[in-house]
């Protein structure tokens, strides 16, 4: 809470141009009602999680909808070392730019409102410039015609949309979000930091950035970071969750190491690329619980520094 509590004429200043350029919605935020960094949100193993916060696209048009089956298309466009083709992609997102973050959101298809809401706080041209911000979304493939047209509609209209061919699932999160950085390693390979946020996390970006000038290292990074959590094995057990229940063959320990809230996290560059490093390693599909994964078991030897923000 103490980010968002600060308040120093420099702020206020921030605050008073973002008023002029995003208009009253952005003010009331930061100034009237001034919000932590990341809004906090429960862990996602934990007990209080709300099934609605990753809705599972198979779920929400199941009728309506052409069936059309995720091809894995030779056609597309990969990245090195990653078997996923990206069915849309935004190469000149960074191209001759000076971009200090790229803002990774991972969504998918369906969420077309959340990206909107987004587009309207964010896609100020001015203020991202001025921020050196770019914002990509991060989406994967449905089984649907319909859906990919809408899409494809968006992609065309907004030119923020980065679509790879895996499928859209909940277990593929971790899949996702290993994509995020991927991209952004390939497309964006001169930006100082990543940010992975989730759709419908709220990132307040000026008390985000004045936690980043503390944190120039290459082995920095910024997220709430929980504590070692014992591992779900059985649904009846307090506080797990079906979702959650993990088997032996998938993590053998009986603890995780301490992670990040998956919901938004910053990786500098140079950790992102050490971490990928570790993931070429794996022989098997990656622990589906992406927060675990991506923010606890890969940089787990890697000394990253972690700013904690709660
Ligand atoms: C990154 O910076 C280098 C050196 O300034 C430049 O040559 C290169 O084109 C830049 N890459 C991108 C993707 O903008
Ligand atoms: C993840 O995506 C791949 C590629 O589309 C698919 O074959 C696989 O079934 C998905 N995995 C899960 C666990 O949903
Ligand atoms: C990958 O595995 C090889 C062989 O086990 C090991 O030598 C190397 O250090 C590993 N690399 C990383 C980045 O973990």
């Amino acid at each position: 809470m103490f980010l968002g509590s600060r308040s120093s004429p420099k702020r206020m200043a921030a605050a008073v141009v973002a008023t002029l350029i995003v208009g009253t919605m952005l003010t009331l935020l930061l100034t009237i009602n001034p919000r932590p960094l990341i809004q906090t949100r429960q862990a996602r193993h934990t007990q209080n999680f709300s099934p609605s916060v990753i809705p599972d696209v198979f779920s929400v048009h199941p009728v309506f909808n052409e069936i059309e089956e995720v091809k894995h298309d030779d056609e597309y466009a990969k990245i090195p070392g990653w078997p996923y083709g990206l069915r849309i992609n935004e190469p000149d997102t960074c191209k001759d730019q000076d971009v200090y973050l790229l803002n990774t959101i991972t969504s998918n298809p369906t969420q077309i409102y959340h990206r909107d809401l987004i587009r309207k706080m964010w896609r100020s041209e001015a203020i991202s410039r001025r921020l050196k911000i770019r914002t990509v979304f991060i989406i994967a493939a449905v089984p649907s015609a319909v859906t990919q047209r809408h899409l494809q509609e968006e992609s065309d209209k907004y030119g923020d949309i980065v679509q790879f061919d895996f499928l859209e699932t909940r277990r593929n999160l971790t899949v996702k979000s290993l994509a995020a950085l991927h991209w952004f390693r390939a497309y964006c390979s001169n930006a100082t930091w990543v940010l992975k946020c989730d759709v419908d996390a709220f990132i307040n970006f000026w008390a985000l950035l004045d936690v980043l000038r503390f944190a120039e290292g290459s082995n920095d990074a910024v997220c709430a970071r929980s504590k070692t959590r014992s591992v779900c094995r059985d649904a009846h057990q307090m506080g797990c969750m079906a979702h959650y229940v993990v088997e032996p063959w998938e993590y053998a320990a009986a603890v995780y190491p301490p992670y990040c809230q998956g919901y938004a996290y910053v990786l500098h560059r140079d950790l992102v690329d050490r971490m990928l490093q570790v993931d070429r390693n794996r022989t098997s599909p990656p622990l589906f619980l992406e927060d675990v994964y991506v923010t606890g078991l890969l940089p787990r030897d890697l000394d990253a520094r972690w700013f904690d923000v709660r």
